[in-house]
């Protein structure tokens, strides 16, 4: 190595070691759409519906993670495309330690969904669209930030005066504007938990 680091990745105990104690598969699912569109809602009913089945997860929440390791960063296309990368790397951990590991960001573009699913690995990335559109989050306005950004008081807000590309073929898509929490949880359930339980 030329910098004075010596990772040493191969001599720890691997990701199937973990799977194997745990009798689950790691994954990342990885949720992505607008403020409001009901990520963070959807990601908890996911988990408890998991949890209850005796499977580990562990949930990643933007603005939790923007309250600690991410605390530094804003809304500029760097910082989000830091936000991610750091993000990403986090999941990498509880991946490799054999838990469901469900990220709730906002993760605006391609390019930067493209940086999550490289830093994780394309075989355990599960990218699923929350789509509810922008003007279904504002009327919501679960955190009154949609009136500040239409006020003018929030700058680079994602959908208004910050891009929001619409995944091109997310593994799972779920339509919170046109149906129920519980159907949604019971959408990614259905396509999820195949990804996670062995098959006997
Ligand atoms: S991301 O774009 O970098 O992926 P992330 O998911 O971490 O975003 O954080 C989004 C959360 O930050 C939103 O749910 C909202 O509560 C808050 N937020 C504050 N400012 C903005 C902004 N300019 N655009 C979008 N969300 C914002």
């Amino acid at each position: 190595m030329t910098n004075n680091i010596h990772p040493i990745f191969d001599k720890i105990l691997q990701k199937d070691d973990k799977e194997k104690l745990l009798n689950q598969k790691g994954i990342v699912v990885w949720m992505t759409g607008l403020s409001g569109s009901g990520k963070s809602t959807l990601a908890r009913a996911f988990e408890n519906e998991l949890h209850a089945k005796g499977i580990l997860t562990k949930i990643l929440d933007g603005d939790n993670l923007r309250s600690g390791i991410n605390n530094n960063l804003g809304f500029s296309a760097e910082d989000r495309s830091e936000n991610i990368r750091r993000s990403a790397e986090v999941s990498k951990l509880f991946l490799n330690a054999g838990i469901v590991t469900i990220c709730s960001l906002i993760s605006p573009t391609n390019e930067i969904r493209n940086l999550a699913r490289s830093i994780i690995g394309a075989e355990n990335f599960y990218e699923v669209f929350v789509n509810c559109p922008f003007e279904e989050c504002a009327k919501r306005d679960v955190k009154g930030l949609y009136q500040k950004a239409l006020n003018g008081e929030i700058k680079n807000f994602t959908g208004l005066n910050a891009p929001f590309d619409e995944p091109e073929n997310p593994f799972l898509e779920v339509r919170t504007h046109q149906n129920d929490l519980e159907t949604c949880k019971n959408q990614m359930l259905t396509a999820l938990l195949p990804k996670i339980v062995f098959s006997k």
